[in-house]
């Protein structure tokens, strides 16, 4: 491989150590320090970060052959399966993609909203006024409740909570830097465990469905009438339950965290939900979460600061050049929402802070402002976890005062399978509707 700009050998080791829980911060140091082509490790197992609007375009945006997912995304295969949209390419990739989109039709979304209110106000009904509460961990499995009841039906969301728990080790694992996943390392073997017993419950949804002749008609049934085999049926729906709640619960976990830390946020918000729902606890639908201007500028500025997909990659097919350097045929490249998003020329010199007006004021350019990826990989299921996102955050406005627990500590995230805060989110409850 030509040289390219990096820590090398000597400073490899300190990476290695500082990547293991910020990945995204090692992003930075990097860019800070290299610039915006980066080669961290050696040989075969290197990577090379490629920062910057221009790179995200590349990648995201080149013939779908030019950069494969398979060889960068292999790491998740233990949680989502060999056969799983994100680890797959080219033809195989296209059919499955197809098949699963039509799931997450506006229409569906839109339909789904009682059953995402309902749970989030299940969440809500159980706190208790003058406790204190970790909000991320209770969303974490609320989000995991929306999602199987959302996507797989009631039947399914019986075992959620069951489902969620063992498919725990297998995201934990999934969690760490790619270079201590192997076949063999602490954790692997659990992690096998854990997607095997996630195999097991769906397996027996799938069974029963075949069996009663009663499809259903959730995403489920949907599938069940494709020409999906049952291994790829179960990779796809394992797969979709993982890629939705540790991302969705982060986003909600980051989304409450700046809005509650940030001086008069929580209550320009508040004011949002009240001007198009009343001073009451009315229930909000499709149309009412899109006219919520304020509450979708705070999300979106959430997530600009804390994408939780911090980093992303693919294997560049050819061999190409950016910012006058060849990066050769067959490299692992790198790229980061996390550092774009934050990147004074692209985002001024408050790009660190949370200041949701600026959605107010000016769109973002093509490919600044990336949380799922795009334009032809695009996340499939953004629009439900902004759906959820905003019932979540609109729900707690209505019916609840809380208090930032420890509201001045320096906040820091942490992980790489979702970037979400480290220490969670403690509230002090006040009130409860
Ligand atoms: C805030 C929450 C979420 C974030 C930030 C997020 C982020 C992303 C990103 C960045 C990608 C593309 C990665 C890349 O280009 O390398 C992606 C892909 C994907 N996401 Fe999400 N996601 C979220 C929620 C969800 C949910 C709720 C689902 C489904 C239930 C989902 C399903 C998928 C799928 C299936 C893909 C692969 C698409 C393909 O390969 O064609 N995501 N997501």
């Amino acid at each position: 491989m030509a040289r390219l700009p990096g820590p090398g050998l000597i400073g490899l080791p300190a990476a290695g150590v500082a990547g293991m829980r910020r990945p995204h911060e090692l992003a930075r140091d990097l860019y800070r320090r290299y610039g915006h082509v980066v080669r961290l490790g050696l040989g075969p197992a290197s990577y090379v970060y490629l920062f910057g609007r221009s790179a995200n375009e590349i990648i995201l945006s080149d013939r779908p052959d030019s950069f494969t997912w398979y060889e960068a995304m292999r790491v998740l295969e233990p949680i989502n399966g060999p056969t799983a949209l994100v680890l797959t390419d080219g033809e195989d990739h296209r059919r499955r993609r197809r098949i699963v989109q039509p799931a997450f039709a506006t229409r569906r979304i839109d339909s789904a909203v009682p059953v995402i209110v309902e749970e989030v106000d299940a969440t809500i009904d159980a706190l208790v006024p003058g406790t204190t509460v970790d909000l991320y961990s209770l969303y974490r499995r609320t989000v995991r409740r929306i999602v199987v009841r959302v996507l797989f039906g009631e039947s399914l969301a019986r075992h959620a909570d069951a489902l969620g728990e063992v498919l725990e080790p297998a995201i934990r694992f999934v969690d760490r830097p790619p270079q201590f996943q192997f076949r063999g390392a602490p954790g692997s073997g659990a992690s096998r465990r854990a997607r095997r017993a996630a195999d097991r419950v769906v397996d027996a949804e799938i069974a029963r469905r075949r069996g009663s002749g009663d499809r259903g008609n959730d995403v489920l049934g949907m599938l069940l009438d494709t020409d999906l085999g049952d291994a790829e049926l179960r990779d796809q729906v394992v797969s979709l339950i993982a890629a939705g709640y540790d991302t969705t619960s982060a986003a909600v976990a980051w989304t409450l965290l700046e809005l509650l830390r940030t001086p008069y946020e929580w209550e320009r918000s508040r004011d949002d939900v009240t001007d198009r729902l009343g001073a009451g606890c009315r229930v909000p639908d499709g149309d009412d979460l899109r006219a919520l201007n304020y509450v979708s500028a705070a999300v979106n500025e959430a997530l600009r600061l804390w994408p939780p997909a911090s980093l992303s990659g693919r294997r560049a097919s050819d061999a190409f050049t950016y910012e006058g350097q060849l990066i050769p045929a067959g490299s692992i490249v790198v790229f980061s929402p996390f550092v774009t998003q934050r990147l004074p020329e692209l985002w001024g010199p408050d790009a660190d802070s949370f200041r949701p007006e600026r959605w107010l004021e000016h769109e973002p350019e093509p490919f600044s402002f990336i949380p799922f990826g795009g334009p032809y990989r695009r996340c499939l299921g953004f629009a439900l976890a902004l759906t959820e996102i905003q019932v979540a955050i609109t729900r707690l406005l209505q019916r609840t005062t809380l208090t930032l627990v420890d509201a001045q500590r320096e906040i820091r995230g942490t992980g790489l399978s979702a970037l979400r805060p480290e220490g969670g989110v403690r509230v002090r409850v006040g009130s409860v509707l």
